[in-house]
C-alpha cells in the first residue's frame, strides 16, 4: 500500500493541497506532479544546485526535501519568480553577458543569484563568486554568470526583502 499525506503548500501565490507519497522528493513533485519543470534536476544529492527554489524565503535544494515537509510552507520556483518580474532583469542579463549556453543550470543560477542579491546590495566580486559556487555549471567558465550578477548588483535589479515591489507589467501578482 502507498502511503500517501495530504499537504497544503502556496507555491507561486496559489495556494492547493495534494496527496503525496511519504518518499517524494520535493523536486519530483514539482516537475512530476505540479507541471512545474523549471525546477531542474541533475544529481539529487545536493551538490549542482539546479533544483534550487525559495521555501518560506530561502533558497533551498529541493532535492534534498520531501514533498511532506513543505505543508504549509511558501515556495517560490523559477517560473513564479519570472513571471512576478522578480528577476526579469537578473534573466535580461544572464542573456546580454552570455551567463548562459545550455541552460541547464540556468533556472538554479537564477535562484541563487536572486538569493544572493536579496541579503547583500553590495557584494564584492568575492561575494558573488563565492555566493555563485552554490551552483555548478557545465558550459559557461562562470564568467558570464559573474558579469550577470554584478551588473544586477549595480542597478539594484533585485529587491531585497521588506522593500515593496513594484508589478511587473502584466505580472500575476495573485
Ligand atoms: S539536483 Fe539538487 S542539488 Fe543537484
Ligand atoms: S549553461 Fe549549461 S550547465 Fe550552465
Amino acid at each position: 500500500m502507498i502511503d500517501r499525506h495530504e499537504i497544503s503548500v502556496n507555491i507561486n501565490g496559489r495556494t492547493a493541497s495534494y496527496q503525496v507519497e511519504a518518499r517524494r522528493l520535493l523536486s519530483d513533485f514539482l516537475r512530476d506532479e505540479v507541471g512545474l519543470t523549471g525546477t531542474h534536476v541533475g544529481c539529487e544529492h545536493g551538490i549542482c544546485g539546479a533544483c534550487t527554489i525559495m521555501v518560506d524565503g530561502r533558497a533551498t535544494r529541493s532535492c534534498l526535501m520531501f514533498a511532506v515537509q513543505v505543508n504549509g510552507a511558501h515556495i517560490e520556483t523559477v517560473e513564479g519568480l519570472s513571471k512576478s518580474g522578480k528577476i526579469a532583469r537578473l534573466q535580461e542579463l544572464f542573456s546580454e553577458m552570455h551567463g548562459l549556453q545550455c541552460g541547464f543550470c540556468t533556472p538554479g543560477m537564477l535562484i541563487v543569484a536572486y538569493d544572493l542579491l536579496r541579503h547583500r546590495r553590495s557584494p564584492s566580486p568575492a561575494d558573488i563568486r563565492e555566493g555563485m559556487s552554490a551552483a555548478l555549471c557545465r558550459c559557461t567558465g562562470y564568467d558570464g554568470i559573474v558579469k550577470a550578477v554584478t551588473q544586477a548588483a549595480r542597478e539594484g535589479a533585485i529587491v531585497p526583502p521588506g522593500v515593496a515591489e513594484q508589478p511587473a507589467p502584466g505580472g500575476d501578482r495573485s
